[in-house]
């Protein structure tokens, strides 16, 4: 995969690139300073191991040298859609446009293996409505990939994160695309 890199500010500019090993303590630490705060879940090191290979890393590059700017995720849930997770830009990187440069790379991403249609969950909706997502009505409207995934998180009772997604133009949906397997309703959730 290629670096995408823009301009930021004159003197600023940033990277995405898929994430490696090495970057795993700075996004665990990213992402649990935004979880602190209420912005987001927090995510086991374990787990960002396990799927690393949906990571990218942002970088600040400038006179001081490289610097990591944040971190986000693309992880495919079923042949026709993928979750943008694990978006969280470093707090001394904010509105330089790294969040929207990691969305983009996920999009990139998706489309490069032909999945139609992005979903996330966030509390970031004014951010995400300027990647071109769409709220939805996560009470009718979920996929049930998505679903299942909810019927397994610890904040299932009272979620008040918001839904979103975009179906992306020019992808098609895969042909012969089995359906999921029924959301599996643990016990106690009713
Ligand atoms: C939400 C978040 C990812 C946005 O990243 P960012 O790099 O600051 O955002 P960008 O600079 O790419 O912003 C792109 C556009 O999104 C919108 N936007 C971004 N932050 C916004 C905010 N706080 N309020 C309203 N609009 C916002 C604006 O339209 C912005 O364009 P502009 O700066 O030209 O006005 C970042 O603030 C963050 O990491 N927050 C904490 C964790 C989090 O909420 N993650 C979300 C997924 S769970």
């Amino acid at each position: 995969m290629t670096q995408q890199k823009v301009a930021a500010e004159s003197d600023v500019a940033l990277a995405v690139r898929p994430a490696s090993a090495g970057d795993v303590p700075a996004i665990f630490d990213n992402i649990n300073y935004w979880a602190q705060q209420g912005k987001m879940l927090v995510r086991p090191m374990q787990n960002i191991f396990e799927n690393l290979r949906d990571y990218f890393v942002a970088e600040r590059i400038d006179a001081g040298g490289v610097t990591f700017a944040g971190n986000g995720a693309l992880h495919v849930l079923w042949g026709d859609i993928a979750e943008v997770r694990g978006l969280a830009v470093a707090p001394s990187a904010q509105r330089l446009g790294v969040g929207r440069k990691l969305v983009q790379a996920c999009e990139a991403e998706a489309r490069r293996i032909g999945i139609p249609l992005l979903f996330t969950w966030t509390y970031s909706v004014e951010f995400f409505e300027s990647c071109g997502f769409v709220p939805i009505d996560k009470s009718r409207d979920l996929h049930p990939r998505v679903w299942s995934e909810c019927l397994r998180c610890p904040f299932f009772v009272g979620c008040n994160e918001n839904g979103m997604i975009k179906r992306l133009e020019g992808v098609p949906m895969p042909k012969n695309l089995p359906a999921p397997p029924p959301a599996q309703i643990p016990p106690g959730i009713h």
